[in-house]
């Protein structure tokens, strides 16, 4: 059954970025990628990323997953563009969660996925890149 969407339970951003999610799809040209998961609900989150001149250019992913995880990675490929890998890594589920407004407290954990598969594709990139 599909989940309502009540204003009452998410806010405004969260249900914007769920209806209309930015950056949705696969890039072809990615420079790492990270598939994660959630093993108690089996949401699973594939987020890639491009970089250039030590910075995140783009991002992008494909969600199979609740509202709430389908939001705060919408709402993470907008996040992580312009930062470092190093300053996108530490960004927490707490950040992920307040860029689409907040998270009723049984869904906090859904945002896991967005900063697990952020930490994971720039994990990825600095293995490449490591010299
Ligand atoms: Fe699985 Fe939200 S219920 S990530």
């Amino acid at each position: 059954m599909a989940e309502r969407l009540s204003p009452d339970v998410y806010s405004e951003v969260l249900i914007d970025h769920f209806q209309n999610p930015r950056n949705a799809g696969v890039m072809e040209d990615a420079d790492a990628e990270a598939y994660v998961t959630n093993p108690v609900c089996g949401d699973s989150l594939r987020i890639f990323l491009k970089f250039e001149d030590g910075f995140i250019a783009r991002a992008s992913f494909l969600s199979s997953g609740c509202p709430a995880s389908i939001a705060t990675s919408s709402a993470a490929t907008e996040l992580v563009v312009g930062r470092t890998p190093e300053d996108a890594a530490t960004l927490s589920r707490d950040d992920y969660a307040d860029a689409v407004g907040g998270l009723p407290r049984a869904k906090v954990h859904c945002s896991v996925l967005a900063a697990s598969a952020v930490s994971q594709a720039v994990e990825q990139w600095r293995a490449k890149t490591a010299s």
